[in-house]
């Protein structure tokens, strides 16, 4: 089927001089197209960092990476804005709603920055796949933490994106609701092909993917296909020696 996104030899730092960090140290990965890939690691490995490097959200310092084939790297900010509307769907732990829009208008607007005309049904379908037809004139304040991630996802499947990056969807839900919502961006993949890269700390969360990239300071350490909570929480026990629960100190 071919890979959709690809890093290759990625390097990143923040900060100059003592406090330089190197937060991404060759990071070489590929997502195929429709699957859905989970990223773990430790705190503080640089999983948020190569899932916004990957998105062309932040820049890289050395390395590169394609979307469908497209150099992220070289692009203008103006053409990744761009490609980033036209074929990128974001999700993020805190839903990122505007607050002052209903769940409809919240829904529409990656259409409406695209200068793409709005249409109706699409926008009730899009409510609709994430079981929220009778909510679409709410305002986010009043909406659950479920409901308004669902909305994110609504807003973030729109357009129907090649690729859906999600950085600890999860992260803010209670369990139920959020199996809810893994069991959405699933569906995403499943149903219409669709690429979803997803950040977790959550083994629950990862066993909903085909496949798990592991992250250790900066460098991709292994990866698990057809992974199970038992089979993710091993693993990174094995990263996170000082918090595998064994530890006798
Ligand atoms: N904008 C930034 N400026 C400076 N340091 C940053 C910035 N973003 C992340 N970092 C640092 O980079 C490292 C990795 O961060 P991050 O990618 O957020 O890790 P993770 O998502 O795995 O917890 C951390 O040490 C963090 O403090
Ligand atoms: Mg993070």
């Amino acid at each position: 089927m071919g890979d959709i996104v690809r890093l290759i030899d990625v390097h990143k730092t923040y900060g100059r001089g003592d406090s330089r960090v190197q937060v991404l140290d060759g990071v070489d990965v590929d997502f195929e197209v429709g699957t859905f890939t989970a990223i773990m690691g430790p705190s503080g490995s640089g999983k948020s960092t190569l899932l916004q490097c990957a998105a062309g959200l932040d820049r890289v310092d050395a390395g590169q990476v394609l979307l469908d084939g497209a150099p992220l790297h070289e692009l203008s900010e103006r053409a990744l804005t761009e490609l980033r509307r036209e074929h990128m769907g974001f999700v993020f732990q805190s839903f990122n709603l505007i607050p002052a829009l209903t769940a409809r208008r919240n829904v529409e607007l990656p259409m409406q920055l695209a200068g793409r005309s709005i249409d109706p049904v699409v926008i009730d379908r899009g409510l609709a796949e994430v079981g929220l037809t009778e909510r679409g004139g709410h305002r986010p304040a009043e909406l659950s933490g479920g409901q308004q991630q669902r909305v994110a996802i609504a807003r973030a499947l729109v357009t129907r994106p090649k690729v859906i990056f999600a950085d600890e969807p999860t992260g803010a839900l209670d369990s139920r609701t959020a199996r809810e919502v893994l069991a959405l961006l699933r569906g995403v993949v499943e149903e219409h092909g669709q690429t979803v890269i997803m950040v977790t700390h959550d083994p629950v969360a990862a066993s909903y993917s085909q496949r798990v990239v592991f992250l250790a300071d900066g460098r991709v350490t292994g990866e698990l296909f057809e992974p199970t909570a038992g089979t993710v929480a091993l693993r990174m026990a094995e990263l996170e020696p000082g918090r595998s629960g064994t530890n006798p100190c």
